[in-house]
């Protein structure tokens, strides 16, 4: 496995159409319940903890691209702390103005005590 400099680790394993691959995100214990933390790829990912069901979304919020990760999250919806939209996380939907467009959203897995998100292989490749 390769150790990245952003704290991102590659396991290398493709996830099929659109060259996706699994990224080890965190320590499932270092995301606790009602928790969110972001991802240092390139755009960042943000991860969730919903009562224990991992969600995935990207950080970069479609009104005017504030981190979602300085927001808060509430259940399954997370409000951007700029303009206070918020969004699903399950779904990425916008469920509140300003924001219209929806956030893309990224399967999650936990393979031993690591949450990994399937992401594009571009957005972690070295460079
Ligand atoms: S930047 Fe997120 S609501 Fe405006």
């Amino acid at each position: 496995m390769e150790e990245r400099a952003n704290g991102v680790n590659s396991g290398g394993e493709s996830t099929g159409a659109d060259d996706l691959v699994w990224i080890d995100a965190c320590l499932t214990d270092d995301l606790p319940a009602g928790e969110m933390r972001a991802l240092e790829s390139d755009p960042p990912v943000a991860v969730y903890n919903v009562e224990g069901e991992f969600f995935s979304t990207a950080d970069t919020c479609t009104h005017m691209k504030s981190s979602l990760n300085e927001g808060y999250l509430d259940g399954d919806q997370v409000e951007c702390a700029l303009h206070m939209a918020t969004f699903c996380v399950r779904s990425g939907k916008a469920t509140s103005l300003p924001a219209t467009l929806p956030l893309r959203t990224f399967d999650t897995r936990v393979a031993g005590n690591q949450l990994q998100v399937s992401v594009p292989r571009a957005w972690v490749s070295e460079g």
